[in-house]
């Protein structure tokens, strides 16, 4: 098991990994590690939750390993396949050079040599480090068949091929799932979880992540840039910016040497926060100069 003793130890370690986490996430986090449980995280896009996995794993020092999800994702896709081209070649050898043994071939073809490993097999496996740090990425964009073998796979961490046998995990993997909850995800998996809903931070949480992920910025540019995001966030958009949008935009101002906004420079950088060009429209013009307006109102008061 992971020896973490403490919350403020996740929130420390994660911080270490440039991860800022408050202290209802570290929570979660540590009795995730504690009590062995999988961690469900669901958000909005952009909002950290793949991140805390990488975090996670750089700080613990365990190897990441990601199942980015996709619709129509099986699970041959998902824990492992044969490699089929090489068996080919390997039959095709063996009639070249006559060599008829057909169990010989059959047990070589099926042996580890063939086998692709895909992401819930390698977890399996044994690490160096111990314990890998699996991360179900997007798990909205799968379907229902899959969830339901997913929740199969993570409720005895094995894994069955039927030409080789079953491999079982020395100690199950640290298990993140996300969701960016584009429909629910069905109850019994949530059920083997820890559930954590993550935010968008909070103006100071905010600050505090571009200073971390964006140190070049300075505190006048950083407050403003927050301000304004966060009064955008507000607005009836189709797609609100996320944390990646704000750290994405004050490198681009920091890239255009910009030291304050203003309507103009917010209307030439739009595309660095706003991806949809309904929302992009909705703030060209005025909409702009009254958002900022009403964002440096908030940093006087
Ligand atoms: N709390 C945080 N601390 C540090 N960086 C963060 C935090 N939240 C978000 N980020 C940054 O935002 C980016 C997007 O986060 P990501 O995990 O990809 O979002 P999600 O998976 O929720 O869509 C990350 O690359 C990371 O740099
Ligand atoms: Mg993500």
């Amino acid at each position: 098991m992971t020896k973490v003793t403490s919350i403020d130890e996740v929130q420390g370690l994660l911080g270490n990994a440039g991860y800022v986490c408050g202290r209802s996430l570290a929570t979660v986090v540590f009795l995730s590690l504690r009590l062995g449980r999988p961690l469900f995280l669901e958000g909005e896009a952009g909002v950290g939750k793949t991140e805390i996995a990488k975090a996670l794993a750089a700080s613990l020092d365990r190897r990441l390993i990601r199942l980015q999800c996709y619709e129509g994702l099986d699970a041959s896709s998902a824990v492992y396949e044969w490699n089929f081209p090489a068996q080919m070649v390997a039959i095709r050898t063996a009639e070249a050079a006559g060599t008829h043994d057909r169990d010989m071939l059959q047990a070589e073809l099926f042996s580890d040599e063939y086998l692709i490993a895909r992401p819930l097999l390698e977890a399996m496996r044994p690490q160096p480090g111990g314990a890998p740090v699996l991360l179900i990425d997007e798990l909205d964009r799968t379907d229902e068949p899959f969830e339901a073998f997913l929740l199969e796979a993570l409720s005895d961490f094995q894994v069955t091929i039927p030409e080789l046998g079953t491999i079982r995990a020395p100690e199950p993997p640290i298990v993140i799932l996300t969701s960016n909850r584009t429909r629910e995800v069905h109850d019994a998996l949530k059920r083997r979880c820890l559930y954590h809903w993550v935010d968008y931070p909070t103006f100071e949480r905010e600050i505090e992540i571009l200073a971390a992920r964006a140190p070049e910025a300075s505190e006048i540019l950083s407050r403003e840039v927050v301000a304004f995001v966060q009064r955008l966030r507000t607005e009836d958009l189709f797609k609100r910016p996320g944390v990646a949008e704000t750290i994405d935009w004050a490198k681009c101002l920091l890239a255009l040497d910009v030291v304050s906004l203003s309507p103009e420079v917010i209307a030439d950088t739009l595309g660095a926060i706003l991806k949809y060009q309904d929302d992009i429209a909705k703030l060209q013009g005025s909409e702009a100069a009254r958002i900022l307006a009403d964002a440096r109102a908030d940093l006087a008061g």
